[in-house]
């Protein structure tokens, strides 16, 4: 047996001789059609498109090769693509990361001139004259939306370069209460609008604050009265809109009017901006309705939640115990500009603990609903824990406040939040195989 092998084991150390220096040199030749194409197609056209979610677009050699530094430099410092959770931590279905591997073919691809390569055909498929939008989510049928509601008048955003963060109050008054098959965010003015939040309120005592911004000192009436949901949805570029899974749907509730708190980038010249969300009924009875649960600052068990002038604050928080077997669909943890870190896990009655989100490094702008990819099983009295870091010092270089100063709680950017929005429906047997 062993002098047999020996002939088998001289022959593989001589090929291995023979093809390794070739293999290496080959792996140097990097080039844009050969190997780079396939990871801007995948991890950056789904915004860097004709469409401008993203400012310039990413689809041919050119435009890539002509930035090939900057991009070099953003997916090094992984600020490209935005995607802040963790995923060794747990996967989600609208994960978006680069591979260590990837991050250094870019690297490499830019050290050696940034070779444009061979244009390679791959059954039919022209890369990348045309790239596909791999990960991009189905084309929208533009008229498939059962309500669209927008703002009720254009905002006229006049002062260039300041940046600026608006209420607006847009009523529907629905009668009865209507379930959600899916929610879409549509900014008016892609080049403007950063991102967005959608809350519900079913007194309409808020109607006022339609067209406030954050600064006025009348805003902060309004932002102490409990809405009927306050993150019916998240909107950031990329993250379009939100499917509920087959047989569920989210409860409008009976007079619902909309509020939408819009994020606004400094644009460099006088523009204007008039968004609206698109609302699909469920087309049949639901047998399982989507809940929230939103852990909040009254969850904190080291209150006050009183973030001090030059320190570093971690609060902790924990649901109450789970009274029904659910199963997760989503998470979203939220904080404003003092947020560092966050992380949640759940443990079970058994002593299991699940994974779920974890943040090392906050970034406000870039605040998105994470999709589990199957349902997350949780067991009556599983208890739902996080924990979050805020640094209110001057190192933090995105604290409003150049002296810093005490932060507590309030909607406001420059007030603090700390908030964990879970969608989930109740258990059944089977769905921790189900794919989302
Ligand atoms: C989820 C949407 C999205 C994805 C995916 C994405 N980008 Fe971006 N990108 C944006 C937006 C929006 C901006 C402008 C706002 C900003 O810079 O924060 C941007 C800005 C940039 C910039 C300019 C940065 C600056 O400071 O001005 C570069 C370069 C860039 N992206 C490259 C990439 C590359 C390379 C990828 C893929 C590896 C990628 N992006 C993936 C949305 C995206």
């Amino acid at each position: 047996m062993r002098n047999k092998l020996l002939p088998i084991l001289f022959i593989l150390s001589i090929s291995f001789l023979l093809f390794c220096p070739a293999t290496y040199l080959k792996a140097q030749e990097v080039s844009f059609y050969k190997d780079i194409a396939v990871i801007i197609q995948t991890h950056c056209a789904p915004c860097h498109n004709k469409d401008g979610l993203a400012p310039f677009s990413l689809l041919t050699y050119e435009e890539v090769a002509s930035r090939s530094n900057f991009i070099g430099y953003v997916t090094k410092t992984r600020y490209m693509p935005p995607f802040k959770a963790d995923i060794s931590f747990q996967h989600y279905k609208n994960e978006n990361t680069l591979s260590a591997d990837e991050i250094q073919l870019i690297q490499t691809w830019i050290n050696t001139g940034a070779e444009k390569g061979q244009k390679k055909k791959r059954k039919g498929e022209d890369i990348p004259t045309d790239i596909h939008q791999k990960n991009a989510p189905e084309p929208i049928n533009v008229n498939d939306y059962d309500l669209s509601i927008g703002m009720q008048k254009k905002f006229q955003m006049n002062s260039p370069g300041k940046e600026e963060f608006r209420f607006f109050y847009a009523p529907v008054n629905n009668e009865g209460s209507k379930m959600i098959k899916s929610i879409q965010f549509v900014p008016g003015n892609k080049k403007l609008v950063h991102h967005s939040r959608i809350m519900t309120d079913t007194t309409g005592s808020i109607a006022g604050i339609d067209g406030m911004s954050e600064s006025d000192t009348g805003v902060y009436q309004y932002q102490t009265k409990p809405l009927a949901d306050n993150f019916l949805f998240g909107w950031v570029p990329g993250n379009d809109r939100i499917v509920f899974p087959e047989g569920t749907g989210k409860k409008l509730f009976q007079g619902s009017n909309f509020i939408f708190n819009v994020h606004y980038s400094p644009s460099p010249i006088i523009s204007s901006d008039s968004s609206f969300i698109r609302i699909k009924y469920t087309d049949k009875p639901v047998d399982r309705e989507v809940i929230t649960l939103t852990l909040k600052e009254d969850n904190i068990s080291n209150l006050p939640f009183i973030i001090k002038a030059n320190q570093v604050s971690t609060f902790y928080m924990r649901s109450a115990m789970l009274t029904q077997d659910v199963s997760l669909i989503s998470i979203m943890p939220h904080m404003h500009l003092l947020g560092k870190k966050f992380k949640s896990f759940a443990v079970t009655p058994s002593g299991d603990v699940l994974q779920l989100i974890n943040v090392p490094d906050w970034d406000f702008n870039w605040q998105m609903t994470y999709t589990f990819q199957k349902y997350l099983y949780l067991p009556k009295g599983s208890v739902i824990y996080a924990e979050a870091q805020y640094d209110n010092t001057i190192n933090n270089e995105r604290n409003p406040s150049k002296q810093p100063k005490d932060v507590g709680y309030g909607w406001g950017t420059n007030d603090e939040m700390m908030n964990l929005v879970i969608y989930y429906v109740t258990y059944k047997p089977g769905d921790e195989n189900k794919i989302l």
